[in-house]
């Protein structure tokens, strides 16, 4: 039986899931955090689903075993492709995902509008997020677009500058042809990409972030359980990752805009 008092669990193929880490931290400052990078796999947006299953299930394994009492998946192609293979392997442990969370977003903004999905390969193949939208505004149409340029762009602090706006050209064209009001920044990484996408979509369009609807729900999830932990002073936060320590530092510097101090390797097999 799980404690307001044990940790959450949130695990990302990289750096990209502090963007969902920072999210939960800002709404719930008293919670102790566990967060696995799983550095040596990275990417996931370009592997198999079965690549990705395998390898999420590992990570979600060994946090289940740091007495989790819930699991939140912040990397989107894992929860497009891996979310029921992650429940399988740390049941009873609650795992939220970010695909539910930012399609419910979308669809209550959109009212009936087009709604956009910019994402990962493998997270567009699985068709995740259309389907999650539909659930909520059957008749919605969802135009989802791979932007393989932009986690490369952001790992290497691209975040602006002619390389940035030159791929937000590339890639985002259809969604003002089709007058796409609604965007679902659908990765870890487009966060920080923002003010280009913004800039290059007209003016007023909304960009749904994940990662900050996934805290939403996360809170709601842990007072509804009863796991919930009372305020108090700042809670801990420990960093894991799969493979070299000092680049996620590096990153981390860069998506928190502060240290982590040293993550801690671990390999998950
Ligand atoms: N974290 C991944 C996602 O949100 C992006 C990076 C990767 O491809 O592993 O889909």
């Amino acid at each position: 039986m799980s404690s307001p008092r044990a940790p959450i669990g949130i695990f990302d193929s990289g750096a990209g899931g502090l963007t969902v880490l920072k999210a939960v931290a800002r709404r719930m400052p008293a919670e102790d955090l566990i967060y696995f990078g799983d550095t040596a796999n990275l990417p996931y947006g370009s592997k198999s689903p079965r690549a990705v299953r395998r390898a999420s299930a590992a990570v979600a394994r060994f946090l289940a075993g740091k007495g989790i009492k819930a699991l939140v998946v912040a990397c989107n192609t894992s929860s497009a492709v891996a979310l029921s293979d992650i429940r399988r392997a740390v049941a009873p442990i609650p795992v939220l995902g970010v695909i539910e969370p930012g399609a419910r977003a979308a669809a209550k903004v959109a009212c009936g509008g087009p709604v956009g999905v910019v994402a990962t390969s493998a997270t567009v193949a699985s068709g995740a997020y259309p389907r999650a939208v539909k659930m909520r505004a059957p008749r919605a149409r969802v135009i989802s677009v791979a932007c393989p340029l932009f986690v490369p762009l952001v790992e290497e602090g691209l975040w602006s500058g002619p390389l940035a706006r030159g791929a937000a050209a590339r890639y985002l064209p259809r969604f003002k042809r089709e007058r796409v009001k609604t965007l679902i920044l659908g990765c870890t990484h487009y966060p920080l990409l923002k003010s280009v996408i913004g800039r290059f979509l007209d003016r007023g369009t909304r960009l749904i972030d994940s990662g900050e609807e996934t805290a939403l729900e996360l809170e709601a999830l842990l007072i509804r359980r009863g796991l919930r932990r009372a305020a108090r002073a700042r809670g801990r936060r420990r960093f894991y990752v799969s493979d070299d320590p000092e680049r996620f530092s590096l990153l981390a510097r860069r998506f928190l805009g502060r240290g982590v101090g040293r993550a801690v390797l671990h390999a998950c097999e």
